[in-house]
């Protein structure tokens, strides 16, 4: 079965959107490798410097592929994993279809025995469900300056709708809120964060985005202390009431209701976009096709996830159920009255600093 993406084209056995297909390939996940390359284009132009790339888990090996027939120039040296013998044996044929030559390495492997073994200046990590095991290994392996890609699927676990998952893996206290899709990337983010400072190595978000059961991050690696102090300050607990949807960095009564208010996370609470990568992201991104939903994602980043400067959002049907408004407003007269913007995380998702008025 022939598919195109990107300039690449694969030959694959099945399309199985399982772990027990012979090779994986999902072509939803179109957006984390059209993200990843954009990404890496953008460090390329700010660092002027090329990168020894490990695509740690690489199945049908598409990603490599994209990335070395769409960014040729940043690339200075390709490692392609996988643990399987049945990727190996499709990583090698999809190189040959796309005629593919130079200075690549293919390794059949744990990609924790490589990460432990050498250095890379782009670690890719995608695995099947969560990357709790994989994050340490590649804070050994990523060179500082280096970037860091992560991919999660286990999003009930990560967002608190299996909270004992979310504990057990994360080590998060959680219930589901309103807001559960945002917790979810940041309590992703705060185990990555933790990690890598137990190492006195600060892995900084730089980009990040949730769509159709998948997170990803991009961490960019530094020891400068300053950054650590950064990440420190923004860990910690945050406070949510389970009746009207308020939420508070302080231990308080709820102010909308006078609810007890109760305590969840910790989870990072900072910013997880880097200014100067999201402007050459939006301008490198006009070179590659995007769909709709691609596009969208990253105007509602740029209009709203990354100037907002909260760790949550509103759902405007959670609260209006709270309020008793049977029609919620109109989408532009609430994000005018209440300063709000739409998130990416939700359609029904805003951003504001107070709690939402929809009485209008
Ligand atoms: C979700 S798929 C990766 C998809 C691929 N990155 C892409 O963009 O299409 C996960 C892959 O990781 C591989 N894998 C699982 N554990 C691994 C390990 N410890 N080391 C290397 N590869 C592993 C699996 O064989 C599978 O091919």
């Amino acid at each position: 079965m022939i598919f195109f993406e990107g300039r690449a084209k694969i030959d694959i056995p099945e399309i199985v959107l399982s772990k027990k297909s012979k090779v994986f390939y999902n072509p939803y996940m179109k957006i984390n490798r059209d993200f990843t390359i954009i990404i890496l284009k953008s460090f390329y132009d700010i660092s002027g410097k090329k990168f020894e790339i490990l695509d740690s888990m690489a199945a049908t090996g598409i990603r490599s592929i994209r990335i070395f027939k769409e960014i040729p120039e940043v690339v200075k040296s390709l490692t392609i994993v996988d643990i399987r013998e049945s990727s190996i044996d499709n990583i090698k044929e999809n190189l040959k279809i796309n005629e593919i030559e130079g200075d690549i390495e293919i390794l059949r492997e744990d990609c924790r025995k490589v990460m432990y073994s050498r250095h890379f200046d782009y670690i890719d990590i995608d695995p099947f469900g969560s990357p709790v095991g994989f994050i340490q290994p590649a804070v050994f392996s990523l060179r500082n300056g280096g970037l860091l890609g992560v991919t999660a699927t286990d999003i009930s676990a990560l967002s608190g709708s299996r909270k004992e998952a979310c504990f057990r893996k994360y080590g998060v206290i959680s219930f589901k809120t309103d807001f559960y899709l945002e917790f979810g990337i940041r309590v992703l983010s705060k185990y990555v964060i933790e990690e890598a400072l137990r190492f006195d190595v600060a892995l900084v978000p730089v980009f990040s985005y949730y769509y159709r059961h998948h997170y990803r991050i991009f961490f960019r690696k530094t020891k400068r202390s300053r950054e650590i102090r950064y990440l420190i300050d923004n860990l910690g607990f945050v406070y949510y009431c389970r009746n009207c949807g308020y939420k508070s960095d302080e231990d308080e009564r709820c102010k909308i209701c006078g609810n007890k208010m109760e305590r969840i996370g910790p989870i990072y609470k900072g910013n997880l976009y880097d200014e100067l990568t999201l402007k050459y992201f939006d301008a490198n991104r006009k070179n590659f096709s995007l769909d709709k939903d691609e596009n969208t994602i990253i105007e509602r980043i740029l209009g709203c996830d990354s100037k907002m400067n909260v760790w949550y959002y509103y759902d405007l049907g959670y609260i209006a159920k709270y309020l008793k408004i049977d029609r919620i407003p109109k989408m532009e007269k609430i994000l005018e009255v209440n300063n709000a913007c739409r998130t990416h995380f939700s359609n029904l998702g805003i951003k504001c600093y107070e709690y939402p008025n929809l009485k209008i």
